[in-house]
C-alpha cells in the first residue's frame, strides 16, 4: 500500500481535525502519499480529492468543525453511487482508507473493506452511542458546552425563580444530558434510556422551591420528546413559570477539549499502524483508557450501555 485518503462523514464532531493532523502526519510518517477526501463518501463519489502535505494539516488541532468538510450521502448507499466511488478511488491510486464519522460511516467503511479496500473506522460523534468505545471524539466538547451553558442559564433562572427545560443533542443516546446534567448539577435529567416520570421531575421542582431553591434545571435529551410538551406539563402541575432553551448546533462546534485532541490524536496514528500491518475492517475505540480495534460488524453489533449508576448518582446528588 502507497496512498491512503481521509475523509470525514456525517454530522460533524469536535476533534475531527485533531483526527485528520494526526492521520496525515502518522502516514507521512510511515512513507505513505496522503489524500484528503472533502464531504466524505459524497466527495469520494465526485472525486473531490487532493494531496495533503504536513502542512495542510498545520494549525487545526485546536479547530473545531472538519476542515475537510462532512456530508451525509445517501447516493453512496445505492449499487451505483458505490461503484462510482470504487472507480475514483481507482482513478487517484488511492489504495487504503481512514473514514472518521459515526455508525453511518462505519456501516460505509465495512462496505469498502468487504470491496478489498483496507479501511479502518474512527469513532467521532458528539453522540457517544457508540457500544464498543467508552467515548467518541466529540463528545466531551459537547459536554463542556452543555455545562457552560446550564452555567448560564441556572444563573437567570434563580433570578427569576423559574424551572428552565434545557434540550441537548443525542439522536437515540442520553450521554450528553447524563455527564452535562451531573457536571452541571442539574435537578432533573431525562434520557431515552430510563423510564421518566413527570410526576417525580414535578415533586422535585416543589419540594426545591418549598425549601428555598430559586432556580431549577431539566436536562433534556432530544430523544425523548418534546421540550415544549415537558415544559407545559411542569408549568401545569406546579405553577411554576417554566422556559425552554433548545442548544441545538452550539454542541457540535467549538475548540476541542483537550481529552478528544488526544484520543483524536492516537486513534489517527493507530489507524495508520493498522494499516501499515495489513488490517481491515476495524473500527477504533477506547476502553479503560487502551485504544482497542475492533472487527466493524462486531463493533456496530455492539450494544451501547447506559451508565445507569451515573444516572442514579445523578439522582441522589440532586435531592
Ligand atoms: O449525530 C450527531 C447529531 O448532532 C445528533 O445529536 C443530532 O440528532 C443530529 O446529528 C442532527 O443531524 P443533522 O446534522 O443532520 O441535522
Amino acid at each position: 500500500m502507497k496512498t491512503i485518503g481521509v475523509l470525514t462523514s456525517g454530522g460533524d464532531a469536535p476533534g475531527m481535525n485533531a483526527a485528520i493532523r494526526a492521520v496525515v502526519r502518522a502516514g507521512i510518517f510511515n512513507g505513505f502519499r496522503m489524500m484528503g477526501i472533502r464531504q466524505g463518501y459524497s466527495g469520494l463519489i465526485n472525486g473531490d480529492i487532493d494531496d495533503m502535505n504536513l502542512s495542510s494539516v498545520a494549525d487545526i488541532i485546536h479547530r473545531g468543525g472538519t476542515m475537510l468538510r462532512s456530508a451525509r450521502s445517501d447516493e453512496f448507499k445505492t449499487k451505483e453511487g458505490f461503484e462510482k466511488a470504487l472507480n475514483v478511488l481507482e482513478v487517484f491510486g488511492i489504495d487504503g482508507l481512514v473514514v472518521l464519522g459515526g455508525d453511518g460511516t462505519l456501516k460505509g467503511a465495512r462496505e469498502l473493506s468487504n470491496s478489498g479496500i483496507p479501511t479502518i473506522g474512527i469513532p467521532c460523534t458528539i453522540d457517544n452511542d457508540c457500544g464498543f468505545s467508552d467515548f467518541t471524539i466529540g463528545f466531551f466538547t459537547a459536554v463542556e458546552t452543555v455545562v457552560d451553558a446550564i452555567s448560564k442559564i441556572r444563573d437567570t433562572s434563580t433570578s427569576h425563580g423559574r424551572a428552565n427545560v434545557i434540550e441537548v443533542m443525542g439522536r437515540h443516546c442520553g450521554d450528553i444530558a447524563l455527564y452535562a446534567g451531573l457536571a452541571g448539577g442539574a435537578e432533573s435529567i431525562i434520557v431515552p434510556e430510563v423510564d421518566f416520570n413527570i410526576d417525580e421531575v414535578c415533586k422535585k421542582a416543589i419540594q426545591g422551591k418549598n425549601r428555598g431553591k430559586l432556580h431549577h434545571i431539566i436536562v433534556l435529551a432530544e430523544g425523548v420528546g418534546n421540550a415544549y410538551d415537558v415544559s407545559k406539563s411542569i408549568e401545569e402541575k406546579t405553577g411554576i413559570d417554566t422556559r425552554v432553551t433548545i442548544l441545538g448546533y452550539i454542541q457540535r462546534g467549538g475548540n476541542p477539549t483537550s481529552y478528544d485532541r488526544i484520543i483524536a490524536s492516537k486513534m489517527g496514528n493507530k489507524a495508520i499502524e493498522l494499516l501499515k500491518e495489513g488490517k481491515t475492517d476495524r473500527a477504533l475505540g477506547i476502553k479503560c483508557n487502551h485504544i482497542v480495534d475492533i472487527d466493524i460488524k462486531e463493533a456496530l453489533e455492539m450494544k451501547k450501555e447506559f451508565d445507569i449508576d451515573m444516572y442514579n448518582t445523578a439522582r441522589i446528588l440532586s435531592i
